[in-house]
Formats: C-alpha cells, sequence, structure tokens
C-alpha cells in the first residue's frame, strides 16, 4: 500500500490510474479505523479496481469547542489495518496542504443540511461537502462509498453529487454494530465505562422502534417518538439533540410512517460524546 500526502501527488496518481484504465473506489474517512470503516473498504474493494482511502480530520466541518483536538489519531495504526484490507492508497494530506493560506470556497447544501445535526452544528455540513468535493476532485474516483451511520451526511453528498455533475456513483454501506447494538464510531472511544450503559440507550430506542414496526400495530409517530425519549431519558447522563422521524429523501419530519420513513437520532452523553444512530423503519399506517 502507498501513502501519498499531498493533493497533487494524489492526483497525479490518479490521473495515472484512470489512463491506466483502472476503476477507482474512494473511501472517505477521518481515520482511527474500525470494523465500520473495514467493512467500507471491502465494499469498494468488491466494486473497483483500485481503492483509495483518504484519512483526514477536517477542521473545517468542527465548530470551536468541539472535539478536532482530541480526535482520535493514529497513523501507523490506520496503516497496518487499512494495508491488511488491500487497500491500494492511502491518501493523509496535512489541512496545510488541502486549505492552504487563503481558501475562500464553501459548498452549501441547501435544506438538506439545514435541520437534524446541521441545527445543532451550525456550518458542519459546509465542511463536509467542500472537503468531500476537494477529495473527488484529487481522487477522480469511479465510486464512492460511505457509512450510512450519518444518514443526513449521506444525503447531503447525494445531493451535491447530482447538482454539480460528479460522475460519481454513490453507495451507501449498513452500519456495523458493536454486539451490545453500538454503532460503530470513532467518536465511541471517548466512552467511559461508566457511560456505556447511557451510550446503548440509543440501540435500545431503534429496536424499540423496529418491534413496534415489525409487530404491525399501528402506533403513531409522537408515541413512538415519546417511547424512545423515555428509554434514552432514563439515563441522567445523556441529553437528546433529536429523536426525528423523518422521510429517507426529503429529511422532513413524517406525520404519519411511510416505507420511507427513517428513525434518527442524536444524543450527547454527559455533553462530552455525541453519538448519533438510526434506522429505516419501512412501516406503513393503515
Ligand atoms: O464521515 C466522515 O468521516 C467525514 O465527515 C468525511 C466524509 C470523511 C468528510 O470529512
Amino acid at each position: 500500500m502507498e501513502v501519498v500526502t499531498t493533493p497533487a501527488a494524489m492526483q497525479e496518481q490518479a490521473i495515472a490510474l484512470r489512463a491506466a484504465g483502472q476503476k477507482i473506489g474512494l473511501v472517505p474517512t477521518m481515520g482511527w479505523f474500525h470494523e465500520g470503516h473495514l467493512s467500507l473498504m471491502r465494499k469498494a474493494m468488491e466494486e473497483a479496481d483500485r481503492v483509495i482511502v483518504t484519512l483526514f480530520v477536517n477542521p473545517m466541518q468542527f465548530a470551536v469547542g468541539e472535539d478536532l483536538d482530541k480526535y482520535p489519531h493514529d497513523l501507523d495504526r490506520d496503516c497496518a489495518l487499512a494495508e491488511k484490507e488491500g487497500v491500494d492508497i492511502l491518501y493523509a494530506p496535512a489541512a496545510k496542504d488541502m486549505y492552504g493560506t487563503d481558501f475562500k470556497t464553501v459548498i452549501h447544501v441547501g435544506g438538506l443540511s439545514s435541520g437534524l445535526c446541521g441545527a445543532d452544528r451550525p456550518g458542519h455540513f459546509d465542511g463536509v461537502t467542500t472537503v468531500v468535493a476537494k477529495l473527488f476532485h484529487q481522487t477522480l474516483p469511479h465510486l464512492a462509498v460511505f457509512g450510512e451511520k450519518d444518514f443526513q451526511q449521506l444525503a447531503v453528498i447525494r445531493q451535491m453529487v447530482t447538482d454539480l455533475d460528479f460522475p460519481i456513483e454513490i453507495i451507501g454501506h449498513p452500519i456495523v454494530r458493536e454486539k451490545s447494538g453500538l454503532a460503530m464510531s470513532s467518536r465511541n472511544s471517548y466512552l467511559q465505562h461508566d457511560e456505556m450503559a447511557a451510550a446503548l440507550s440509543l440501540s435500545q430506542g431503534i429496536e424499540y422502534a423496529k418491534d413496534i414496526s415489525a409487530s404491525g400495530a399501528v402506533a403513531s409517530v409522537e408515541h413512538i417518538k415519546e417511547g424512545i425519549r423515555k428509554i434514552i431519558l432514563k439515563h441522567p447522563q445523556c441529553a437528546i439533540d433529536y429523536v426525528e422521524i423523518v422521510d429517507a429523501l426529503t429529511l422532513k419530519p413524517s406525520v404519519v410512517f411511510s416505507q420511507n420513513s427513517v428513525l434518527l437520532l442524536a444524543v450527547k452523553i454527559n455533553q462530552r460524546v455525541r453519538l448519533i444512530d438510526n434506522t429505516l423503519l419501512g412501516y406503513s399506517e393503515k
């Protein structure tokens, strides 16, 4: 596996791969790989001839006071994991090379990026779309694989790709969970032992909603959201950012369930660790 560190060297390599007729698959990440990331790499390897994994903790998507400075980082550890998976190139640029000293462009996807995580983290998705557009130009992929755990991020990126005519197939890949049910995330490394029960309340809320939808029982959107809030707020360490049931395409709140309803959760544990989770409910109210 080759490690590339500058945008110019990366783009040169990508142009050469394309000239050699290779189909490029991209997995954009911020590193501290876990099984969820590795599953995205495997998916990209199934779909493409060459796989590029990017590792860049993007300052532009963190607000002041968020966890940019403590985001877990270990390049050697991540290199070893990516190499073991058979990744061809790990692209790990420095912030100074990504943004230079006079960067002025922002890509803003209207509507989809403003609610949910966008409301709790103003400017976050502008940082995501701007860096993802840059990564696309630097790595020239035919396809890119993103985790469905960041459901809103995936919707925002799909919209950007459509609106800006990127000739790139966007593939969403399912959430990978710990045996306990906890959705895998690099931020789980912030959790202390005595915060685990609180963290598990997100996946317990999801199971509760799935059980109701699978049983075919008639329940209102409000009833299910209230049930989930109760499960989460049993833990005094939890503060809810949102518990929402929305349409998977528009991200607008569902008033009644449809086959496209998705449950999205964001919860802060001890005001320190922000966790998100989601599930498609695929349930129609009769
Ligand atoms: O999901 C992430 O890890 C990041 O938001 C991404 C897509 C790599 C952009 O920095």
